[in-house]
């Protein structure tokens, strides 16, 4: 056997960059949107609870289970699903055909990520600009955001275009990074960005925790702001979604069940570290979601609109948070036009960062499987996908992201992850895999882990899928809470993830027929 790392494949530059870089991946719009609206409406301080606890038993053995088995794969000269579980399972046949939805859902996600991070960057400028400066209640905020986005349809042509342009160079921005590679590109993307938002995170955490309390209602103060965000209700632990909640936050911001992290672990070196590397971009993660945007959004919501308009911003969603309470906010706020510049300037670094991993893994399959180069790679992707985010733009009134999201951002994670969790386990077999992710390892993982990694993790994965599929799945298959007008786009949303999944089988098989997969150790170097 030639040297490790002496394939063909990129090598990250450093331990940091690949840190840094999955760090990146992690650290996105999930933490200070996603995560503030889901532990407000869950529980405050007794959502804490699910979520370490996924934390602990999903999150942090997933992570290690894809960075072991991304690293493996990739010393096999597979960086996508389809390769890696082809060479965990000792070569099986029906093993690649398993790697297909890691390979559709981050590239789908990709689709629609993309076009929020336009949105992210074009309020960044707007905040500095001072269009929406004047807008001091949420219904008009409300009204700015729709006429924007271009939903409002009789003013559709002439609103939309900030929202288009925003778009074109963030997926411009995003394929320039993936066409300089792993090193050139992701490493240095992530190296600039990740001080970046950590020192902007630690201005606003600095801003909003010397904020006057409200001049009328001086009980709408930072602390009480803490407060609302954190003290426990424990009784609504009782309720099942809880959980569901704290999981599938946890998968969708450690970026774990996506088969980015698998990508960017197949650039490590045979005798890198994987255990501590893993826990670090974890810890950076849970940093960023539950210190920074966790003592920045709701306690500064709090000082502006007390407990029942806090409430019902949590209720809202993620989207009315970002997008129309902070930008009021900002307007009330000593210096708001500067610090809102800063807030999502924040949110469109954290964007790219992770909007790039979710697009490595389909080049990873593209360079390795077929053997495209780069470039042919990037411009065939870039296509496809500038058609796709066309339609999601042009149809988002009527549920294309949200039916995406459900499948590519809810349904497919879990799945994945299953599958990752239980090949590793079951097939290549736990002794095995902890030898692997014990290789050049800086941390000795608790033993106690091969337990969770065989039974906990697989056991919890599925009565998730379960619960889901039953309870959210068969409403969104017969189109339950899709009014009757928008039938026919969500119907053309999913003929476009099928023609897209069929693309990636054929694309599967072909390469098995050009031998891709029975090829040796040595032909791979
Ligand atoms: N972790 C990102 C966030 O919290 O916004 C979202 C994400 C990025 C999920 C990349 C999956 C992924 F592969």
């Amino acid at each position: 056997m030639s040297e490790p790392g002496l394939n063909s494949r990129e090598n990250w530059g450093s331990r940091l960059g690949v840190i840094l870089a999955v760090s990146g991946s992690a650290v996105g719009l999930g933490n200070f949107l996603r995560f503030p609206v889901q532990a407000a409406a869950n529980g405050g301080g007794a959502f804490m609870i699910p979520y370490f606890l996924a934390f602990l038993l999903l999150g942090i053995p997933l992570a290690w289970v894809e960075w072991t088995i991304g690293r493996y794969g990739g010393h096999h000269g597979h960086g996508s699903a389809p390769g890696i579980y082809h060479i965990l399972t000792g070569r099986k046949k029906w093993a690649k055909y398993l790697g297909v939805t890691a390979l559709l859902g981050p590239i789908t996600i990709f689709f629609y990520y993309c076009y929020i991070e336009g949105w992210t960057l074009a309020y960044a400028i707007f905040s500095l600009t001072g269009k929406f400066n004047g807008i001091t209640n949420p219904e008009q905020m409300t009204g700015f955001l729709a006429g924007f986005q271009g939903v409002e349809s009789n003013s559709f042509f002439s609103s939309i275009w900030s929202a288009y342009t925003a778009f074109l160079f963030v997926f411009l921005i995003n394929f320039y990074f993936i066409y300089r590679g792993v090193t050139k590109g992701i490493e240095k993307l992530n190296k600039i960005a990740l001080p970046i938002m950590f020192v902007i995170g630690i201005t606003l955490l600095i801003r909003v925790m010397t904020l006057d309390p409200h001049p009328d209602h001086p009980g709408q103060n930072f602390l009480n702001g803490l407060g609302f965000m954190w003290n426990p209700d424990f009784s609504i632990l009782k309720d099942a979604s809880v959980w569901l909640a704290a999981a599938g936050q946890m998968f969708f911001t450690l970026s774990v069940g996506m088969g980015s992290i698998m990508a960017y672990a197949s650039y490590l070196r045979a005798k890198d570290d994987v255990a501590l590397s893993s826990l670090t971009a974890n810890s950076t993660n849970e940093f960023f979601e539950v210190v920074l945007a966790g003592t920045i959004v709701i306690p500064a919501t709090f000082i502006f609109f007390g407990a029942m308009g806090t409430q019902a911003v949590a209720q809202g969603g993620s989207f009315n948070l970002g997008f129309i309470t902070m930008p009021l906010i900002f307007n009330q706020m000593g210096g708001g036009a500067f610090i809102g510049f800063l807030w999502f300037l924040l949110l469109f670094t954290a964007g790219v960062t992770s909007s790039v991993s979710l697009i490595q893994p389909m080049v990873a399959f593209l360079e390795d499987e077929l053997k495209w180069d780069r470039k042919q790679s990037v411009l065939v992707i870039g296509a496809v996908g500038f058609c796709v985010t066309n339609f999601i733009i042009f149809t988002l009134a009527k549920g294309s992201m949200d039916e995406l999201d459900f499948w590519a951002g809810t349904l497919f994670p879990v799945f994945n992850a299953f599958l990752a969790v239980a090949l590793f386990a079951w097939f290549f077999g736990i002794k095995k895999g902890f030898r692997e992710l014990d290789k050049g390892a800086d941390l000795k993982v608790p033993r106690f882990f091969k337990f969770v990694i065989t039974f906990v993790t697989p056991t919890a994965l599925l009565a998730i899928l379960v619960t889901w599929s039953i309870q959210q799945g068969i409403p969104v298959l017969t189109l339950a809470n899709v009014p009757p007008e928008n039938r026919v786009v969500v119907w053309i949303t999913r003929l476009i993830l099928l023609a897209v999944l069929i693309v990636i089988v054929t694309a599967i098989i072909a390469a098995r027929r050009r031998g891709r997969f029975s090829l040796t150790e040595e032909e791979i170097r």
